[in-house]
């Protein structure tokens, strides 16, 4: 039998577990009656993953006795709305789904935080089980609880904590994810390191092309740690009214680039310029080395992402974080770095200084 490991995100009466392996989706059944549910299961996925992982997944689970329904909703960020949503309740009501019916979201975060949002608020809740396909869904969105979809531009703004009964990250099916994707989990994974735990950070420099190949054993290591950094953070500050801001390092200045470029650059992309931005302020304030900084470049620019700013313009930059409610009288809220591994909020980060470093980077 393939080897799995185990994280638990521990939550007062709700703990949970993130477990991490090979060859996992063909178990979940098992687990699930594990776990006290059986009749019926839904999977909600996307039709880019049902037709690669959804047979294995529903065969794991009809072998354990659950009579189950797969809906799939078209690929991509639209689908993170309220219409979709409504066709999803529709179907749940068709399936006769009943409170004790667990939902399993399989697929990237898209899939995640839209079956996430469904599960929380069908019948005032029913269980959801992540199961998360791509690296950025098993590093970070598939743990924590938040669940959410879009509604016009504005991202993420109708939404709900909500916590699953489990996350199941099998490894195997990041072998069938297109390179830029990997590329794409691997800017918050190593967010995770930076912010938290220079060992993995050391690990990432290390092994970077493994991971870019998708090698099973160094993916695994990745998405475990960084498991393990994001489910120690969720436990300690659940609703983020304090230490779980450092999640957000990059990403300050990230959704800022990310809008200016109207989306066309890719989240982690965004991300990895953030964390730059965020490095050189620090080190500007004398508060990081900058041979820190230059590791975090160098790791940067391994997995392929971008470290220099883009032709955008920065101008615009500043002004679209002039506009995210983190400012206030011309300071913004932003994560720092005291050295990699160690990330805290500074309360007041002058926009001067953030448009300084963005113009002057070339
Ligand atoms: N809830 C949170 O805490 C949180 C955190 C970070 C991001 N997010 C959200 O996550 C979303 C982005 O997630 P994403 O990057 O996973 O994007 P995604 O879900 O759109 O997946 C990317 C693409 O890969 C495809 N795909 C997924 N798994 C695959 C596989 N194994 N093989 C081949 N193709 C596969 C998908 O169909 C999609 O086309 C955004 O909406 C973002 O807001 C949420
Ligand atoms: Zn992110």
């Amino acid at each position: 039998m393939a080897s799995m490991k185990k994280v638990k995100v521990e939550l007062a009466g709700r703990s949970y577990e993130v477990r991490v392996g090979a060859g996992l989706l063909a178990r979940a059944g098992l687990w699930l009656k594990g776990e006290g549910f059986s009749g019926r299961a839904v999977v909600i996925t996307d039709t880019t993953v049902g037709p690669l992982y959804a047979d294995v997944l529903r065969q794991g689970l009809a072998n354990a006795g659950f009579d189950v329904t797969v809906l799939e909703v078209p690929a991509g960020e639209e689908q993170k709305s309220l219409e979709t949503a409504g066709r999803l309740y529709e179907k749940l009501t068709a399936a006769y789904t009943e409170r004790t019916t667990p939902v399993l979201a399989l697929g990237g975060g898209v899939v995640g935080d839209l079956a996430g949002f469904v599960a929380a608020t069908y019948l005032r809740g029913v269980p959801l089980v992540q199961v998360p396909t791509t690296l950025l869904a098993q590093v970070d969105s598939s743990i924590g609880g938040k669940t959410a979809v879009d509604h016009g531009k504005l991202k993420n703004v109708i939404g709900v904590f909500y916590q699953p009964q489990m996350v199941i990250a099998d490894i195997d099916t990041l072998k069938t994810l297109p390179e830029d994707e990997l590329t794409n989990g691997l800017a918050e994974a190593i967010k995770c390191a930076a912010i938290r735990d220079r060992n993995l950070f050391n690990f990432l420099d290390i092994n970077m092309n493994k991971a870019l190949q998708a090698h099973t054993g160094v993916l695994e290591e990745i998405v475990l740690e960084a498991a393990r950094i994001k489910a120690e953070i969720v436990a300690r500050d659940e609703k983020e009214t304090g230490l779980r801001e450092i999640l957000n390092f990059g990403h300050t200045v990230g959704h800022a680039v990310e809008a200016v470029s109207g989306f066309r650059l890719k989240h982690g992309r965004a991300v990895a310029i953030g964390m730059m931005v965020a490095a050189e302020i620090s080190s500007r304030m004398n508060l990081l080395d900058a041979g820190d900084v230059a590791r975090l470049e160098e790791v940067i620019v391994k997995a392929g992402l971008p470290a220099q700013v883009p032709d955008l313009d920065k101008k615009e930059v500043v002004r679209a974080m002039r506009h995210d409610k983190k400012v206030r009288q011309d300071r913004v809220r932003f994560v720092l770095l005291k050295a990699i591994g160690n990330a805290f909020v500074s309360d007041g980060v002058d926009l001067a200084l953030v448009e300084e470093v963005l113009v002057g980077w070339g």
